[in-house]
C-alpha cells in the first residue's frame, strides 16, 4: 500500500516537473520519495539549484517560505497547510523594530525558524548548523538573537567575546526535555554518547558529547566509532539513524521530543498536493515582491556568511 502511493507520487512528480523537499524530521516513507532531504539550511540552499516548475515542501511553513524567497519565480507548495512551527510566530516584527530603534548598533540575528514578516526587520538569518560560524564572522559585536534563547545561549558560550542579548522564545518540543531525564537515560546507557540539538535547554546541552543541527547529529553518529548514542532531537532522527546503522544502538533522550507539526505531513498529503497543483486546491505559498525583497536580505546575508 505505502509502496503503491510512493510509486504514484514518483510518477506524478515527473509528469508535473516537481521537486519534493523533505526535512529530516519527516517520516521514513516521505524521506524515501524526496529529491532533497536535510536540515533547514541544506534544504534552502539545495532548492535554489533545481530547475523545475514547482517545489513541494514536506516540513513546516517557514521552510516553504524560505524556498519561495530563494526561488521567487517558482511555485512553492506546503504539503500540509496546517504545519507551522510555533517558535516562528513567537516574536512580533513591530516589537523587534522598536528594540532596534532603541539600540541601532545592535544587529538582529534571526533563527531561520521565523516568519518572513519578522525576517524583514532582521539583519541576518542563521540555522542551527551555521549560527556559531555566522555570529563569529559578523563585524558587529553587539547582537540581539531571536527567537530561540536556548540556541542563543549556546552561541553566547561559543562566542564569548560578543555581547549577545537574548529574548525569551524557543522550541516547546526540544525545551521540554529536562536534565533529570537526561541523567535517567544516561544511567540506563552509561556507555552511550549524548548528541543533542542546540534548541535543548542549556543544562542539557552542557552535558552533551556533541551539540549540532539535525544533519550534524546524523553525520556525527554515522561517522563515530562509538556503538551507542542517546539522541536529543526529534524522534524521527533516532529512527532514521537506527535504520541507517543497524550495527549501532540509538536511544531517545525523551519520547516527548515529537514535533506534532513536523509529523502532520502524510504521503497522502504529498500525493494530493501533486494532483491539485493546477486547480487551486493545493496550499501554495504566495508572497508579494516587496516582502520577498525585504526578507531576502537576511537570507542572502546568511548564505554569504555561511560559506
Ligand atoms: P535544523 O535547523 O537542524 O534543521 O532544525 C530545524 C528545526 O525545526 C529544529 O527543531
Ligand atoms: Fe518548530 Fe520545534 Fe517543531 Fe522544529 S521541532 S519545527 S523548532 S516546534
Amino acid at each position: 500500500m505505502i509502496k503503491d502511493i510512493q510509486s504514484e507520487i514518483l510518477k506524478l512528480k515527473k509528469e508535473k516537473n516537481a521537486v519534493i523537499l523533505a526535512h529530516s524530521y519527516q517520516a521514513k516513507e516521505i524521506v524515501e520519495i524526496a529529491d532533497e532531504t536535510g536540515d533547514s539550511y541544506a534544504l534552502s540552499v539545495a532548492a535554489a539549484k533545481h530547475d523545475c516548475d514547482a517545489f513541494i515542501m514536506c516540513g513546516v511553513h517557514f521552510m516553504a517560505e524560505t524556498v519561495k524567497m530563494l526561488s521567487p519565480d517558482k511555485r512553492v507548495f506546503l504539503a500540509n497547510s496546517g504545519a507551522g512551527c510555533p517558535m516562528a510566530e513567537q516574536m512580533d516584527p513591530v516589537m523587534i523594530s522598536q528594540l532596534k530603534e532603541k539600540e541601532p548598533d545592535r544587529a538582529v540575528v534571526a533563527y531561520i525558524n521565523t516568519t518572513a514578516a519578522l525576517k524583514t526587520v532582521c539583519d541576518v538569518c542563521v540555522t542551527s548548523a551555521t549560527a556559531v560560524k555566522i555570529v563569529q564572522k559578523m563585524e558587529n559585536n553587539k547582537i540581539l538573537f531571536i527567537p530561540d534563547c536556548n540556541l542563543g545561549s549556546y552561541v553566547q558560550k561559543q562566542v564569548p567575546d560578543k555581547d549577545i542579548k537574548l529574548l525569551q522564545g524557543g522550541c516547546p518540543v526540544h525545551a521540554s526535555v529536562t536534565l533529570t531525564e537526561l541523567k535517567a537515560v544516561k544511567a540506563q546507557h552509561p556507555d552511550a554518547l549524548v548528541l543533542v540539538h542546540p534548541e535543548c535547554r542549556p543544562e542539557v546541552t552542557a552535558e552533551a558529547d556533541y551539540v549540532g543541527s539535525t544533519s550534524g547529529i546524523m553525520k556525527y553518529a554515522m561517522e563515530s566509532d562509538a556503538k551507542e548514542f542517546i539522541i536529543g532531537t526529534e524522534m524521527s532522527i533516532t529512527e532514521h539513524l537506527q535504520y541507517a546503522c543497524p550495527e549501532k544502538e540509538f536511544y531517545y533522550l525523551s519520547k516527548k521530543i515529537l514535533c506534532p507539526n513536523m509529523k502532520m505531513t502524510t504521503l497522502m498529503d504529498v500525493y494530493k498536493t501533486l494532483q491539485n497543483l493546477d486547480n487551486g486546491k493545493a496550499f501554495e505559498i504566495v508572497m508579494d515582491d516587496e516582502e520577498i525583497r525585504k526578507a531576502r536580505v537576511c537570507i542572502d546575508e546568511m548564505i554569504r556568511l555561511g560559506e
